[in-house]
Order: structure tokens, then sequence, then C-alpha cells
């Protein structure tokens, strides 16, 4: 039995399910970009596509980190060791950074889509940047999850 003082680990299936969603739309944004990107000289004559699908990450991405934070499986990190808590609260507040660096991404697509830029290398750039980043941060979220469900399961028995 699991002592009231130790907090268990949990995630219920509707998180799994609405995550696996996102996981797969946040994916296919990704795959959209990451391809136009591919080929920089001709990125200036993608500026609707660039705009059109770093808006839609920007508002997938809302809405990813919101689901994360709603179903609250940094809070039930709260209770387990400190450094599991710190590290939780170090991933949340990157959610804030990664988001204003989607946001300014999708401004600047924008910006060149307005002045018609034949030369968008810099909008790649800076949508490597935020996917290179943007996967650390996954990764980490995923490592994490798993050492704290590692933990609970060691733990409770
Ligand atoms: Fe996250």
């Amino acid at each position: 039995m699991t002592q009231p003082s130790q907090k268990r680990f949990t995630v219920n299936a509707a998180f799994f399910q609405e995550i696996k969603e996102d996981h797969q739309q946040l994916n296919d944004i990704l795959e959209h970009l990451r391809n136009l990107v591919a080929n920089k000289p001709a990125l200036g004559n993608h500026l609707d596509e660039l705009v059109k699908w770093t808006a839609a990450l920007r508002d997938q991405l809302a809405f990813h980190f919101a689901l994360e934070e709603a179903y609250g499986y940094f809070e039930d990190a709260i209770g387990m060791a400190p450094w599991i808590h710190d590290k939780a609260g170090a991933l949340r507040d990157q959610h804030t950074e990664l988001f204003t660096q989607c946001q300014e991404l999708a401004d600047l697509a924008e910006d060149y889509f307005q002045r018609n830029e034949e030369d968008a290398s810099e909008v790649g750039d800076r949508f490597e940047q935020f996917d290179r980043a943007f996967s650390e941060h996954e990764s980490a979220e995923i490592n994490l999850i798993l050492t704290a469900m590692t933990q609970d399961v060691g733990a409770a028995d």
C-alpha cells in the first residue's frame, strides 16, 4: 500500500488520448515547416505557406502547453524527490520562453510576407533554432516523466 506521504505518480487515460492527438498535430505542423525550411533559397517563394504553418505552430503550441499544464503531471511531481520537483518547475518555465520564441517566429514570417521579401532564410534559421530548443524540452520532459514513474513503481513496492 502507498503511504499517505508518498504521492503516487498518476496519469489518466483522457490525458494520454489528448496528448496523443496533440502530438500528432504538432508533428504534422513541424514536418511541414521542416520540409519548407529544408530549401532555404526557395523559402521566399513560399511566404504564404510559411505564414500559415508558423501561425498553426503557435496555436498548436499554446494548446500543447495548456494541455500539459492543465492535466497537472507537473503538480503530481510535487511531493516526490525535491530534484524532480525543481526540474518540473524549470521545464514548465520553459513553456513561456518557447511560446514567445514561436510567437516571434510567426510574426517574423508575417512581416516577411507583408514586405514580400525574396530572401527569407532568417525565418528558416529562426525556425531551426526553435525546433532544436523545443525538441530538447520535449526529451527532457519525457525523461522526467519516465524517471518519476520508475521512482513511483519503486516506492510502491
Ligand atoms: Fe512541455
